[in-house]
């Protein structure tokens, strides 16, 4: 008997290590949902994941390389909410979004905060944004490129405020935080993954949690809306994906290592202890992350066109 096909290339699967490109910088929000999952799915799949920063481009040189990757199961990407605002904010991606993937599922939610060097005067979200519309000026916001979560939140609180602040651009979160901390820059907003420790330990300043309930880990922290920025709301999503063309048992193998992952003791309290919600394993399937995708680039296409943002 001959094994001919998919089936015969997918039994063996994962017979070497797994390459997971990681969109912005190692020490980032994304470079930690990455290897903390990379690990549990790695133990599910009796295989090694290796993780890889491919950075720049606001996180879409690590998406095009996937989208051209071999579709076998041994190249696979992850990203988060970026990857459907970039959609819009790219006049010219090798790739088209909405098809260019055999989604694996969704991973975890984490709200973002607005946050400060911890010596900038304002204390409130509503001082800041006085201080900001006077100051603004002369004041720096960190991001990790058009396309990053950062960029997106910033983008909206600037437009709430109707002020601009000049914006810098890294490689990730993970080099803004290190630029926050030691004050060179002023402002950024930021995944709680990256940010639970820096504010609860003071090394930054925290204002408000943009989604609609305060964490239960930092009570004292106002939600936007509360603090004054009403309706004022996002999160950032984050899901792994396979090159289109991959064989649909080696899909359900890396979904199956997903939801394995997902369950995992250890994976749950990790992101529990930066504010990081594991989703539930009904949402970890290839439908969510293909109805979330689709979703969040037609629901982030008029607001990024109306902000007027792109890069070619
Ligand atoms: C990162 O990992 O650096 C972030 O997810 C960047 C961002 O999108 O703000």
């Amino acid at each position: 008997l001959t094994l001919t096909g998919t089936a015969a290339f997918a039994q063996g699967y994962p017979n070497k290590p797994i390459t997971l490109l990681v969109p912005f910088a190692a020490g980032g929000p994304t470079d930690t949902v990455a290897r903390v999952t990379a690990q549990s799915m790695g133990k599910a799949l009796g295989q090694t994941i290796i993780v890889e920063n491919a950075t720049g481009a606001g996180g879409t040189i690590a998406t095009a390389r996937a989208a051209r990757a071999e579709p076998d199961g041994y190249t696979i990407l992850i990203h988060h909410i970026g990857i459907s605002t970039a959609a819009t904010l790219y006049r010219k991606l090798p790739y088209d979004t909405k098809t260019a993937f055999a989604p694996i599922g969704l991973i975890t939610n984490a709200p973002m905060t607005i946050i400060s060097r911890k010596d900038l005067p304002p204390n409130t979200l509503a001082e800041l944004v006085t201080y900001i519309k006077a100051n603004g000026d002369k004041m720096t916001f960190g991001n990790a490129g058009l396309g990053a979560a950062s960029h997106l939140c910033g983008m909206l609180f600037m437009t709430a405020m109707d002020k601009q602040v000049q914006t810098i651009p890294y490689k990730g979160n993970g080099p803004v935080m290190n630029d926050l901390m030691s004050g060179q820059i002023d402002l950024t907003c930021d995944q709680t993954t990256n940010t639970t420790g820096p504010i609860g330990n003071k090394l930054v300043k925290g204002y408000a949690v943009t989604t609609k309930a305060r964490l239960s880990s930092m009570p004292d922290l106002p939600t936007a809306d509360e603090a004054g920025l009403k309706g004022f709301e996002v999160g950032a999503w984050h899901g792994i994906y396979a090159p289109k063309g991959t064989p649909d048992d080696v899909v359900q193998k890396l979904t199956k290592a997903l939801q394995d992952a997902l369950r995992d003791p250890d994976l749950v309290k990790r992101f529990t202890d930066i504010n990081t919600d594991v989703v539930p394993q009904d949402q970890a399937t290839p439908a969510a992350l293909k109805a979330k995708l689709d979703s969040e680039i037609d629901r982030w296409a008029p607001i990024i066109k109306a902000a007027g943002q792109f890069a070619d």
